[in-house]
């Protein structure tokens, strides 16, 4: 309160310097040159003597650029908690995700914030700018700004760690409220969507100590720059998952990016015509980014089958005369399994940073080992058939279960029966109006006890053969 009643007093001090600065203004071209130099010298003094306050501003505009000022926006966004406890005039916006909404101070609003048991002062404000631009923005002529006052005592800390931490919390709030989107590559350019997918780890169905394990390791990762930075390497982390189709390999990925609000870059590897092509796309990728290459064994030739079909084409040129063998058979890539490993773990891969790749395959064992080997990918996530566990947070998720006296047949032919989540999902769709769950699970019983007796069939065929 004391310190608060000094800003006061020391803004209307400020306020009749200003004042005398202005007659100052008007007489000075009166006065001889150097008694001005003189009077300008000592008035300054005069001000840093009785002021012990410092101020910076911040305004939303620098500059010739017409954009908006980055600092500007971090301190924005690191005031906007502050500011709906403390401001009393506040103004509101939806976020670009228009799940929720920014509030910040109004104009001539001022907040106070502690920094290590320092007391400093927030205040916004606009002024007239007297700019001759033309500008399509009809506001453009009201200059905001925000300005920081705090006691000269605290100065190296408050422009050292107090205003990066602003900055970098401030920027950590943006990344959260930012409308995220799914780039696919067309060639060698990224083009984009809205990012809506809404996948998360709560209702992804798997082993609930891998889910957890998986989760960790995601949130360790997006939290460790200082490491990574410290031990000299790229920040980056590469995830192989397999299993089977229908295992929830891409609902993971979209649970990764809503996890750590990353960017998706969906990399169609067959559309990328040869190394420098997939170098160039590289480059562009923003940091804070989820870089996935799905169905790896397809769209990467890496078994030698492009050199077979290399030979045929020179068997029988006609085939190709006329067409466009590329689009036709989408797998005329020229990109090497070296250019790709270049990309995992060269030097190429360093750029931009906070990244995760991940790859997705049906068949691990197909893969070529360089690409598998420890190292190049960090971790490898099997994704397999649905179990008892799986199969209870997809019951709870779709009929809103959590236990049904069909839940123990269940249990044991799901011991013996592999069916993917994706297949007990489907049972488990509202496909009639009944709000019954045994309806369902009945369905899913059948389904199962079928492919108990289809298996018995086999089993008993292959028996005959051998
Ligand atoms: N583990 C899972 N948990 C929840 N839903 C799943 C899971 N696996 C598959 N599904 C459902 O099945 C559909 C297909 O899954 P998907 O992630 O495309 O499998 P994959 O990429 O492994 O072939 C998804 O839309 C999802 O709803
Ligand atoms: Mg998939």
């Amino acid at each position: 309160m004391y310190a608060k009643k000094n800003t006061e007093m020391f803004a209307q001090i400020g306020s009749i310097i200003a004042s005398l600065m202005f007659i100052w203004a008007i007489f000075q071209q009166y006065f001889p040159y150097q008694l001005r130099n003189l009077i300008d010298k000592y008035s300054q003094r005069l001000v840093t003597f009785i002021y012990p306050y410092i101020q910076i501003t911040f305004h939303e505009f620098t500059g010739e650029r017409l954009m908006r000022s980055e600092a500007y926006s971090s301190i924005e966004n690191y005031l906007s908690s502050k500011a709906s406890t403390q401001a009393k005039r506040l103004k509101g916006d939806i976020a670009k995700n228009n799940q929720s909404l920014i509030l910040s101070m109004d104009d001539k609003e001022e907040i106070c914030d502690e920094f290590n048991g320092m007391k400093l002062w927030w205040a916004s404000g606009k002024k007239a700018s007297n700019s001759n631009s033309i500008s399509l923005h009809q506001n453009i002529d009201e200059k905001r700004y925000y300005k920081l006052t705090f006691h000269k005592h605290n100065r190296d800390v408050i422009l050292g760690k107090y205003l990066s931490h602003v900055l970098k919390e401030g920027k950590a709030i943006q990344v959260k409220n930012r409308q995220r989107k799914l780039y696919t590559n067309s060639g060698s350019h990224w083009s984009h969507v809205v990012f809506e997918h809404p996948s998360t780890f709560e209702t992804l169905a798997m082993d609930l100590e891998k889910k957890e394990m998986i989760i960790d390791d995601l949130i360790t990762f997006s939290k460790a720059g200082e490491f990574y930075a410290r031990i000299g390497r790229a920040w980056k982390r590469g995830y192989l998952l397999y299993g089977p189709p229908g295992t929830g390999k891409s609902t993971m990925i979209g649970a990764m990016a809503n996890l750590l609000s990353y960017d998706l870059y969906d990399l169609e590897l067959t559309a990328v015509k040869d190394n420098t092509a997939l170098r160039k796309l590289l480059i562009e990728i923003s940091s804070k980014s989820i870089i996935v290459i799905e169905d790896i064994d397809c769209s990467l030739d890496l078994t030698g089958q492009r050199r077979k079909k290399k030979e045929e084409e020179e068997k029988d040129p006609r085939q190709t005369q006329g067409e466009n063998v590329e689009e036709k058979d989408g797998k005329n890539s020229q990109v090497t399994l070296s250019g790709l490993l270049n990309f995992i773990d060269g030097l190429w891969s360093a750029c931009g940073g906070e990244r995760l790749i991940v790859f997705t395959t049906n068949y691990v064992e197909k893969l070529d080992p360089a690409l598998v080997r420890k190292g190049r990918m960090d971790k490898h996530i099997e994704l397999s058939y649905c179990g008892f566990e799986a199969f209870k947070l997809l019951a709870k998720n779709y009929l809103n279960i959590e236990s049904h006296y069909l839940f123990g047949t269940i249990c044991e032919l799901l011991k013996e029966i592999k069916i993917t989540p994706a297949d007990v999902a489907e049972h488990l769709m509202p496909k009639t109006s009944s709000k019954d769950a045994q309806v369902y699970l009945k369905s899913l019983i059948q389904a199962l006890e079928l492919a108990k007796e289809e298996a018995k069939v086999k089993s008993e065929e292959d028996a005959k053969i051998v």
